[in-house]
């Protein structure tokens, strides 16, 4: 934690020129008259209340989602265990459909998909409905039952909502593995979460090329017993090998299933799904949502942080594989009647200005994007957003990691023609629901800061010792009081949910014990929370949250690698670059470093994707070390950012070890 804190206040004085933004932007006056909150008062009035009584403002909010019976008790505390609407039944796939299909939002688009290659389809709440009813009958027929895991490793289809909404029916819990990831990763997110059916695609479209994802399933099938069957969706005309017996294809298994299905009648904590994060130890963990808490934060952020309307066309740019996807494509948007825009392929496909077109020919209102995205398109230039009609849009959102205010401030003028308001949301796939956010009636928002918590959220800026920080002063994110759509465990693991999240500031007589979110922060004089950055091993590349031990681990098992130690330096596009420092076997004596290097990152993509291969591979001839083996990434951050080592080396077993890395560096 020492580590953690020294970096966190190195991390702070690398953003001191952030620390100088005075720009600020009321929310316009013709979107506040409008929108669900629309002035400062409001809002202040919206929190004192909440504050007064966070459980009464979220069983308000609860209201607002579909129960077939009341909850009995609202919340459950039992340090760190939570338990919301406690009594309540419910059911995730009834709340994104079928609440809809006796409104006049029956025949309303609830998605309209684009595929990478020009082919579109439109879905309405009906449609929708259908499909699903029929894929959850399809799933009981191959024998899944309430309770079962169902792992999704498909691309952006709307097969994938499907699939999605169809377990959440039957009360199967979800673990969707993102479609970029490989074979050895899905082998293990399919073992840890022992999922019993798996549904896949023959292939995705992605920057014009198809990525075989059925072949790369088969891979990691050999390796799973727990799978029974798999569900494979025909996407493409590509020729695809089934297994007898277990592969069976989604078009035949849903020809011959009803399109009556009864949504199962779910507790509020049953679980909805599993999705797996990096942590600061090399296994991913298996975050565990459940349904009635969950849902009902993420109804209410929707409509408030989006100012949904009915006449919205919503586009999120996220991936399903990930909890944005899970959260703000599929249960927040649908759940409150929205018309989804979907998009399966790359944003530069067949040009950088797919999205702009995409929103022209849409008209698309709100669009929900990632800072490196926003870096990228800056890079590509003005000329192709400026190509297109982007009046339609009312709202930016943005999320994944902090936004430099030059990148908002682009996406500002030349994207939101400086009319729309911008939502910067900070939330972790943990706390299942956007946290800290503007609301765009009523928030000032400044660039760079995701301004304050939401009704009902209670966050912190603190020290080491518990004490709240004074302003613009550097600390550590905490939430001070549980939420309902908290993570309730690492699935399987209660032992480790309680060191990673509360083990910081834990329970004692005199202390209720609070949440850390990982996450380093200053608070402004204004109250506006700034995030530096994470304080542990995990680092944000591109809007993903990549463990540094998990690609280490992965360097590891290369048969020429007796040690690696991964650190992060700044990228300007993708936020981190990974850098890999590798220290040899001697097996590995006389082999082409050139090659070697290329083998090793290539060696990582194959291990867990492409996301995470490291952008630069340097071999060392030894790490530096802590006199008890602990290897100090510090150093080797220090080295990558600035050359050289100013920081505390007395811990430090061999000093020469540097000078060589640093001599290394210089080549
Ligand atoms: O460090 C924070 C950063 O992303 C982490 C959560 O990553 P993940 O679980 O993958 O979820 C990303 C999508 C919700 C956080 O701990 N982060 C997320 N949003 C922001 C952010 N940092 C600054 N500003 C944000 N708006």
């Amino acid at each position: 934690m020492v580590l953690a804190m020294a970096k966190a206040k190195e991390e702070s004085t690398r953003i001191s020129s952030v620390m100088n933004e005075h720009r600020m932007f009321p929310p316009p006056k013709t979107f506040a008259r409008s929108s669900h909150v629309g002035s400062k008062t409001a809002l202040k009035n919206l929190i004192d209340a909440a504050s007064a009584d966070i459980v009464g403002f979220w069983e308000e909010q609860a209201k607002d989602i579909v129960w077939f019976a009341p909850w009995k008790k609202p919340f459950v505390w039992k340090h760190p265990l939570a338990q919301w609407f406690v009594g309540g039944t419910t059911n995730a796939s009834m709340n994104c459909l079928d609440r809809h299909l006796g409104t006049w939002r029956r025949t309303k688009a609830a998605i309209i998909w684009e595929g990478e290659p020009g082919d579109t389809r439109t879905l309405t709440y009906q449609q929708l409905h259908s499909e699903v009813c029929k894929a959850a009958n399809a799933l009981l027929g191959l024998g899944v039952k309430k309770g079962d895991v169902v792992a999704i490793y498909m691309g952006m289809v709307p097969e994938a909502v499907v699939a999605m909404l169809a377990c959440a029916r039957i009360g199967a819990t979800h673990n969707v593995v993102f479609g970029g990831f490989s074979s050895e990763a899905l082998r293990e997110r399919i073992n840890d979460s022992h999922a019993v059916l798996l549904i896949t695609q023959d292939a995705a479209w992605r920057r014009g090329e198809l990525v075989h994802l059925k072949a790369a399933a088969d891979v990691s099938l050999k390796a799973c017993k727990s799978v029974k069957h798999v569900v494979v969706l025909q996407r493409t005309s590509e020729r695809t090998s089934m297994k007898a017996g277990r592969d069976h294809w989604w078009h035949e298994v849903l020809a011959g299933a009803s399109r009556v299905n009864e949504p199962a009648k779910l507790p509020s904590e049953h679980p909805l799904f599993i999705l797996y994060t990096s942590g600061s130890t090399g296994k991913p963990k298996g975050i565990l949502h459940t349904t009635g808490g969950y849902l009902t934060q993420v109804a209410y952020t929707t409509k408030m942080v989006f100012d949904l309307r009915d006449d919205d066309v919503y586009f999120c740019t996220a991936d399903i594989g990930w909890v944005t996807g899970h959260s703000y494509i599929v249960y927040g948007p649908l759940m409150n009647g929205a018309t989804i825009m979907m998009y399966e392929g790359a944003p530069n496909w067949p040009e950088p200005d797919r999205f702009w077109d995409i929103i022209e020919r849409n008209a698309v209102s709100i669009f929900y994007t990632a800072p490196t995205a926003i870096r990228a398109f800056m890079k590509w230039g003005e000329s192709w957003p400026r190509k297109h009609d982007l009046s339609s849009l009312r709202l930016l959102g943005t999320v994944g990691e902090p936004i430099n205010p030059e990148a908002w401030m682009w996406y500002h003028s030349v994207i939101g023609g400086e009319r729309c308001p911008i939502v910067d949301t900070w939330w972790q796939t943990e706390t299942g629901a956007i946290m800290i956010s503007p609301l765009p009636g009523a928030t000032v928002t400044k660039p760079g800061t995701a301004t304050k918590p939401l009704p009902g959220i209670l966050v912190d800026v603190v020290q080491k010792d518990g004490t709240s920080c004074k302003a613009n002063e550097g600390g550590l994110l905490v939430v001070k009081h549980p939420w309902p759509s908290m993570l309730r465990t690492i699935y399987g693991n209660d032992e480790r949910y309680r060191e990673a999240y509360w083990s910081e500031f834990p329970k004692t007589r005199s202390h209720p014990g609070w949440y850390f979110t990982g996450d380093g922060a200053r608070r402004d004089k204004d109250g506006y929370i700034w995030i530096i950055g994470r304080v542990d091993d995990v680092v944000n590349v591109s809007g993903h949250r990549l463990g540094t031990a998990e690609i280490e681990s992965a360097l590891v098992s290369h048969k020429h690698v007796a040690e690696a130690a991964v650190v992060a330096r700044p990228d300007e596009v993708k936020g981190n670059a990974l850098v890999a420092f590798v220290s040899l076997k001697s097996s590995a004596k006389g082999v082409n470093l050139d090659k070697l290097r290329e083998e090793l990152r290539n060696h990582v993509a194959d291990e867990i994707g492409h996301i995470a291969k490291p952008d630069e591979v340097r071999f060392a001839d030894a790490l530096p070390k802590t006199r008890s083996g602990k290897i100090m990434r510090r150093l080797l951050r220090e080295i990558v950012v600035g050359g050289s080592v100013n920081g505390d080396v007395s811990t430090l077993e061999d000093a020469g070890v540097l000078e060589r890395l640093r001599l290394n560096d210089d080549e």
